[in-house]
């Protein structure tokens, strides 16, 4: 089975980052499964237009994504632009997708709704996404939850296809983590580094304790019990407890009479702790650079040879096959 996820490098990952998106990654690399997955540089262009913002975002996000667990043994890792397949894939479908298919995707519709205006990069970024999967073969997308929509959009544009010119693209499918569907930030909503209330997966230790103490709690008496589920703090606390501090904790809320310092503390050590290994993982990537690049040379070596017989199949059958050299 192809697993296939890209994921922009646009900030330091955060917490919803690693349990929405990345922590499935992980989970999903090596045999039976073969996973790509892919630093979506292209998609960032959208927003970031900052040369050496953008390579140096690019750079992070390798060295997060291989600290956080993803393996070059078991997963090809490669950057976006890498495989220039891709792009050329996103003119065929480009001419099979409708404009009502696009304007009601909720990028672009958000930012319309603001009043503000949309470039066409905007516009057909599902698009690009869409080229994303099936240029692969890609059978299931790991994503975080508002993410489903795209996939919906990939699968849609690759039935036109389909549709118009026999079996050439596979129907992808998305995946999410229920549990952790929606990781809450420090102000309790959604956390997105648009709303900034992230924590930061390689944050300093000392500035992140900083973060968390300030994490928004509701102003009910202490002495009150409540229900941990909807306390954010405690949805926290949760993606990193074992069951049993799970249970302690929740025991904890029911009987009431805690302090929210108390489980302040308990979320920044236990978060600390999970973290330790990738930190160390990342710092050795980072004093290892060469390495990096010859993982990511190799990752797209392997995307582009499967990117091009996938868009060669492609070209034939809508009647602009041409013959090709691919390094
Ligand atoms: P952001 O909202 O910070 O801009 P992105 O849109 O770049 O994050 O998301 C990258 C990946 O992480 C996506 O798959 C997305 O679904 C997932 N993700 C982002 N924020 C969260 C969150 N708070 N909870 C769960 N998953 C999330
Ligand atoms: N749009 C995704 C996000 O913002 C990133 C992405 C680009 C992606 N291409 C993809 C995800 C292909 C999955 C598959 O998170």
């Amino acid at each position: 089975m192809r697993i296939l996820s890209g994921i922009q490098p646009t900030g330091r990952f955060h917490w919803g980052n690693y349990f929405g998106a990345i922590q499935q990654y992980v989970d999903l690399q090596g045999s039976p499964e073969d996973a790509f997955y892919f630093i979506a540089n292209l998609h960032a262009l959208t927003t970031v237009r900052d040369k050496e913002k953008l390579l140096a975002m690019t750079k992070d996000a390798a060295l997060d994504l291989l600290g956080l667990g993803l393996d070059p043994e078991k997963a090809t890792l490669f950057v976006q632009s890498d495989v220039p397949e891709v792009s050329e894939l996103t003119w065929l479908l480009l001419t099979v997708t409708s404009m009502g298919l696009l304007e009601r995707c909720h990028a672009y519709k958000e930012k319309k709704a603001r009043g503000l205006t949309a470039e066409m990069g905007l516009f057909t970024y599902p698009v690009l996404m869409a080229a994303d999967i099936l240029a692969y073969d890609s059978d299931l997308v790991p994503v975080g939850e508002d993410q489903n929509q795209h996939v919906e959009v990939a699968r849609d544009i690759a039935s036109s296809f389909n549709y118009l010119f026999g079996e050439v693209f596979i129907l992808p499918k998305a995946r999410n983590l229920d549990a952790s569907a929606k990781v809450p930030g420090t102000d309790g909503a959604k956390m997105s580094k648009s709303y900034n209330n992230t924590l930061s997966v390689f944050e300093e230790p000392k500035a992140q304790r900083k973060k968390i103490m300030r994490i928004v709690t509701d102003s009910r008496p202490m002495e009150e019990p409540k229900d941990p589920e909807t306390d954010p703090l405690y949805l926290l606390y949760k993606l990193f407890a074992s069951e049993e501090e799970r249970a302690e904790m929740a025991a904890l809320y029911l009987r009431g009479g805690f302090g929210y310092g108390q489980i302040k503390k308990a979320l920044a050590d236990a978060s600390e702790r999970y973290f330790a290994p990738a930190r160390e993982r990342r710092a050795y990537f980072e004093a290892h650079p060469d390495e990096v690049d010859e993982i990511l040379a190799e990752g797209a070596k392997r995307a582009r040879s499967k990117a091009a017989d996938v868009l060669a199949r492609a070209q034939e059958a809508c009647g602009v096959s041409f013959k090709r050299e691919t390094s």
